[in-house]
């Protein structure tokens, strides 16, 4: 058995130790709100936050989390949807068929932790290994400075 802690919650799972935690995530604990995309960390979908940063958790095994915090997006507001980043998302009308968002959502809410103002340039950095085969990425650049300004009307 191997002990995590995701969204504030311990749970032993019954797994190798070298499963990729995307598929403990979504198979073990039904937390299927993180995606799988391409398995090898070229997309992004299967972003979650480990101690905060944004890592991609299909190339994580599970027993390189250790006593690390994983939080995935049901955990970004439950199901209110009232984390910055996703009221920027609906105000903007960010989505397309949806599929990569969980993974563009969990980056840009990690991004505007360490940096409240991003420029283009940060965004860029931030979320271009996170790709949206729909295009929406001017939406998303939108909606992340969007979603900078309502984090810091309401710190
Ligand atoms: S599924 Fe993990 S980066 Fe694509
Ligand atoms: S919204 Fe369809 S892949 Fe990004």
């Amino acid at each position: 058995m191997i002990s995590l802690k995701v969204n504030g919650v311990v749970r032993e799972v019954d797994v190798e130790a070298d499963a990729p935690l995307l598929w403990v995530i979504r198979d073990v604990l039904k937390l299927t709100g993180t995606k799988y995309g391409c398995g090898i960390a070229q997309c992004g979908a299967c972003t979650v936050h480990l101690d905060g940063q944004p890592i991609r958790s299909c190339v994580t095994p599970v027993s390189a989390v250790g006593s690390s915090e994983i939080s995935t997006i049901e955990n970004l507001s439950g199901d209110t949807a009232t984390h910055p980043v996703q009221k920027a998302w609906l105000e903007l009308d960010v989505v397309q068929c949806g599929y990569c968002q969980s993974g563009q959502i969990m980056a840009a809410a990690a991004l505007l932790e360490v940096q409240p103002n991003p420029t283009d340039d940060d965004i860029d950095a931030a979320m271009n290994g996170n790709l949206c085969r729909c295009g929406t990425y001017p939406r998303i650049r939108a909606a992340v400075k969007r979603a900078a300004e309502i984090k810091r009307s309401t710190s």
